[in-house]
């Protein structure tokens, strides 16, 4: 059989990727972050679009020469369909479309939620199947058996905010720029989190929620400002460390609870917030007290980047999944 070298392209929110995989090997994974966003406290969506636009056709040219492949010998064409910002689904769709194209190669749709888990199958050592992955992003919180690649099945999930949410939401509260989680997690690593006491979100089974905690993060800071202005620059490490504390406990919580109730033992994380050093720390303890085997995907593949939508094409490939040109990328889906 013939080689299966596939481009692939990630422009689902802020960052805009590309990489080349070869019969399932990454060679080259470039990203092209946008810093435009920071002084407006969150992604602005046209902001996002048009730096899409600036960046794709060197990113791409970038991943091509690292790899060391010429365009000719590629099989096929990979992209995010959805879920993320339209207006940025729409750069890097239109442009995989154009490539393929050109090219006369086919296309390959991909959920970014599915390639967030699918990441877990770049590098050794890989889970063995079924596994238990805790989906962690900026816009979405959920536990899945991973039956098979591509075979997915949600067993909770949250009722509204995100993890990643909770973590840039409480960070903005703080006063930290956006986007608040990586850097309330290295303030958290100097802190003490047993000063300040947030309630752990209480909700059935699986599940989870986190708009609550952010209102009760608020509320305790507003209540102490009035006491003291200063409260918050006086408390920044202990407040990072008591919300970091939370979020990680009630995440481990549940994945405790969906491993006895699956009995599954390979457990594993993915999305952004699996670079959390909180929750990193906190799984590989557990991991060594309850006796489960943990997988956690190297940093540059727990944020948006394309080597997990690479990954995740390779598979499709293999099972003939293609796209045709009438292909439109979806806002809202789950994996
Ligand atoms: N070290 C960290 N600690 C906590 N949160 C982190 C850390 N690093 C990244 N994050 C969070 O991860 C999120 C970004 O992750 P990711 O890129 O997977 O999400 P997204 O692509 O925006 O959302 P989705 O994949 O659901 O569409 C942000 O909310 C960011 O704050
Ligand atoms: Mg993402």
């Amino acid at each position: 059989m013939s080689d299966i070298i596939i481009l692939a392209i990630e422009s689902s929110c802020d960052d805009t990727g590309a990489a080349v995989v070869a019969n399932g090997n990454i060679l080259a994974n470039v990203v092209a972050s946008q810093s435009i966003h920071e002084k407006w406290g969150g992604v602005v969506p046209e902001l996002a679009s048009r730096a899409h636009m600036q960046h794709i056709v060197p990113v791409v040219h970038e991943a091509l020469q690292i790899a060391e492949i010429d365009k000719k010998n590629l099989s096929a064409v990979a992209l995010t369909a959805g879920p993320g910002l339209i207006g940025s689904l729409l750069v890097g769709a239109t442009f995989a479309k154009s490539f393929a194209l050109a090219l006369d190669i086919p296309l390959i749709s991909v959920n970014h939620l599915q390639a967030h888990v699918m990441a877990l199958l770049i590098d050794e050592p890989k889970p063995s199947f079924p596994f238990l992955c805790l989906l962690v992003s900026g816009g979405h919180t959920q536990l899945i058996v991973v039956k098979a690649p591509l075979e997915f099945e949600i067993i909770g999930q949250t009722t509204d905010d995100a993890a990643g949410e909770a973590f840039d939401k409480t960070a903005k509260i703080l006063g930290l720029t956006y986007p608040g989680g990586p850097l309330l997690d290295k303030l958290a690593q100097q802190g003490n989190h047993t000063i300040h006491k947030f309630p752990k979100p209480q909700i059935a089974e699986l599940d989870f929620s986190f708009s609550g905690f952010k209102t009760s993060v608020l509320y305790y800071i507003e209540k102490q400002k009035k006491l003291n202005p200063d409260f918050v620059a006086e408390n920044i490490n202990d407040l990072c460390a008591a919300i970091q504390y939370t979020i990680v406990e009630t995440l481990t919580d549940k994945v405790l609870k969906a491993i006895e109730q699956t009995g599954i033992t390979q457990v594993a994380i993915a999305g952004g917030v699996a670079a959390n050093s909180g929750l990193r720390l906190k799984l590989q303890l557990l991991s060594q007290q309850k006796g489960f085997d943990l997988y956690i995907p190297a940093f540059q593949y727990c944020t948006d980047n394309a080597a997990m939508i690479a990954i995740t094409a390779h598979y499709q490939y293999m099972k003939n999944d293609f796209a045709d040109q009438s292909l439109a990328p979806y806002p809202r889906v789950s994996v």
